[in-house]
């Protein structure tokens, strides 16, 4: 599984490099609201650094705005990846825009057929929001599973990109349920190698070592 980061804070995305193990960067308005930033320049700086996918959010609310945005902020770097909501205009301009070679994200998606229409115009992520799921009490990593076997049954290269994430125990289940991706906000990605036996384990261990 590959792991994304889901920010759009420059400095948690460097920490997040350093384990070495960072694939790419997810955005959204409000994470960009959040970093105190601007789009195109937080969408700019982050592509400056990371090589591997960056998706952008881009705003409508018609397929024809979309596939404008698309277009622009696909000429920021070749690495930006197209962020579309999946409603009627934004499958339209997935499909515009997948046509013409862009890579694009379907979010918000909360049910499998969703993400069936959305492979077929051509997305190359797809992202199931599961903590949000979670929060109406209802499975989001079901809905990983039912994915899985859709896009499977037709051979789909379409990624689901497991998004939402809350916890280790969501990152746990989207590896089990066969996520390609999962982003992951910097809290919990700090959280990933935590046990307290490891710790009690490693300070025994130094002990005995004469280490202190
Ligand atoms: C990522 O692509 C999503 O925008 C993000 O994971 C949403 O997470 P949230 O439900 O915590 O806002």
């Amino acid at each position: 599984m590959k792991f994304f980061i889901d920010t759009a804070d420059a400095d948690e995305i460097r920490q997040a490099a350093d384990l070495g193990l960072l694939d790419g960067v997810t955005t959204n308005p409000t994470l960009i609201k959040r970093a105190g930033l601007v789009r195109e320049d937080a969408i700019k700086t982050i592509c400056g650094f990371v090589p591997g996918p960056v998706s952008a959010e881009a705003l409508g609310p018609d397929a024809d705005t979309f596939i404008s945005e698309g277009l622009e902020l696909a000429k920021i770097a070749k690495n930006v990846v197209v962020k579309l909501p999946t409603n009627e205009a934004g499958l339209k301009a997935c499909k515009a825009l997948s046509d013409q070679g862009i890579d694009v994200n379907m979010t918000l998606i909360f049910q499998p057929v969703q993400a069936l229409l959305c492979a077929r115009a051509g997305a190359r992520f797809v992202s199931p929001f599961l903590g949000r799921l979670d929060d109406v009490c209802s499975s989001g990593m079901d809905l990983i599973e039912e994915l899985r076997v859709i896009f499977d049954n037709y051979g789909f290269d379409t990624e689901i990109l497991a998004a939402s994430i809350r916890s280790p125990e969501h990152v746990k289940q989207a590896a089990l349920r066969g996520a390609d991706v999962c982003t992951i906000p910097f809290g919990v990605i700090k959280k990933l190698l935590n046990h307290p036996l490891t710790d009690s384990g490693i300070a025994a261990f130094e002990r005995d070592a004469g280490l202190h």
